[in-house]
């Protein structure tokens, strides 16, 4: 009987973005590029470590901080400053009734928001947007949520679809947990305007949704503090919302997995008891979050001179990725080809046209990488193979 268990498993499919990232690693051909991953890599290729990080790691190096056992929340102070920088002059307006814990990435915060909206708040539904970060589904889905999908934007006119997204949250049940992209949506580089953002906000008070804001993208969209500012708006109202927020790509600590999460309650009175039901998901699910990466972000953050450094270089990392999107448009066009409204997307992604299969012949023809469904991550390309790439696309959609 257990045998046949065994043997009756089905093999699930590879992760589309992981899958794409191993293919490249596999791939010998000195000239291949990878666009597929979002990774913030530099103008020679390489992903960088960043000066900040690298000086709040020589002083750890010598201070011989010791690793045991972190409590379940993390490190408070790595909580207290990711708190500053999510949710920056808004903050002392809901100090008193956030409560933050360091997770295991944006994936362990998105995880552990899941389980505590379906358990905790009792939400059976959780929406998120079409299309989105594949993720998401797979992370709602295991903490028991249904899950439900939002328009968000039209393959055909490149454009938001924000009535439809209003009408379709409308009709969700009451107190439906609802993700949102805090900026830099991935994978389609295009955020709500104000107006939109507005008429969501409505809808979602209106039902008493759970906001989720999935922050990944902080710094690499419009700026710090620019790219925060829906999630700052929204605390403004009042009510209570939920923050996710990534520091892989904003300090480039990808494999260190660290990560803020922050629960903005109703009042003071519901913070404690909050806190108390994400460190029992947190116990059940990774027990405590690892050292490293949350003592080099308080490190850096803590320090006015690293913080000063570490914002410099995050800018030019942004305007490099905005640079790139600008020459790939314009390449693009001069040998003939319109990869429409790529120059009207942010932060680290292109969304283009590219068929699955075109994607693929770009893999096998020329070792450029994306994502099948058609999108790029830009920071993959700098001046040394701009033109390879272009040269690549030109024999894909002129064969
Ligand atoms: C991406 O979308 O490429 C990144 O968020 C990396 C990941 O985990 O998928």
């Amino acid at each position: 009987m257990l045998i046949q268990s065994f043997k009756n498993l089905p093999l699930l499919p590879n992760d589309p973005i992981f899958a794409v990232n191993a293919r490249f690693r596999a791939d010998q051909r000195a000239q291949k590029v990878n666009l597929g991953i979002g990774v913030g890599l530099n103008d020679v290729g390489a992903l960088p470590v960043m000066e900040a990080v690298h000086e709040a790691e020589v002083f750890l190096a010598q201070e011989r901080v010791p690793r045991g056992y972190l409590p379940m929340a993390g490190s408070d102070r790595y909580a207290t400053l990711t708190q500053s920088l999510v949710f920056g002059e808004v903050l002392p307006e809901i100090q008193s009734r956030v409560t933050s814990i360091q997770t295991v990435g944006g994936t362990g915060g998105l995880t552990i928001a899941s389980h505590f909206a379906r358990r905790a708040l009792g939400a059976r539904v959780g929406s998120v947007s079409n299309p989105t970060w594949g993720n998401h589904l797979t992370i709602l889905q295991d903490a028991g949520l249904e899950v439900d999908r939002y328009p968000y934007f039209s393959r055909e006119t490149k454009t938001l679809t924000v009535d439809a997204m209003v009408a379709h949250l409308k009709a969700l049940p009451e107190q439906s947990l609802v993700v949102l992209h805090a900026s830099c949506h991935n994978p389609t580089g295009m955020d709500l305007d104000d107006e939109g953002f507005n008429q969501v906000v409505e809808v979602l008070l209106q039902k008493n949704h759970i906001p989720l804001f999935d922050m990944a993208y902080q710094g690499w969209g419009l700026g710090v503090e620019e790219d925060a500012r829906r999630v700052r708006e929204y605390a403004k109202t009042g009510h209570p919302l939920i923050v996710a927020a990534s520091n892989s790509k904003n300090f480039s600590l990808y494999g260190e997995r660290v990560a803020s999460l922050h629960v903005v309650c109703p009042s003071e009175k519901e913070a404690p008891i909050v806190r108390s039901h994400l460190l029992r998901f947190v116990r059940g699910i990774y027990s405590n979050p690892p050292t490293h990466g949350a003592l080099v972000v308080e490190t850096v953050l803590a320090s006015p001179e690293l913080t000063a450094s570490w914002r410099t270089e995050l800018e030019s990392y942004r305007l490099r990725v905005a640079q790139m999107r600008q020459a790939f448009v314009t390449k693009g066009r001069a040998l003939g080809f319109e990869l429409k409204n790529v120059d009207q997307q942010i932060g680290l992604f292109a969304l283009t046209d590219l068929t699955s299969e075109q994607i693929e012949a770009l893999a096998r023809d020329y070792g450029v990488y994306g994502v099948p469904n058609g999108r790029l991550c830009l920071a993959g390309l700098n001046e040394h193979n701009l033109d390879y790439v272009m040269d690549a696309f030109k024999g894909i959609l002129h064969p």
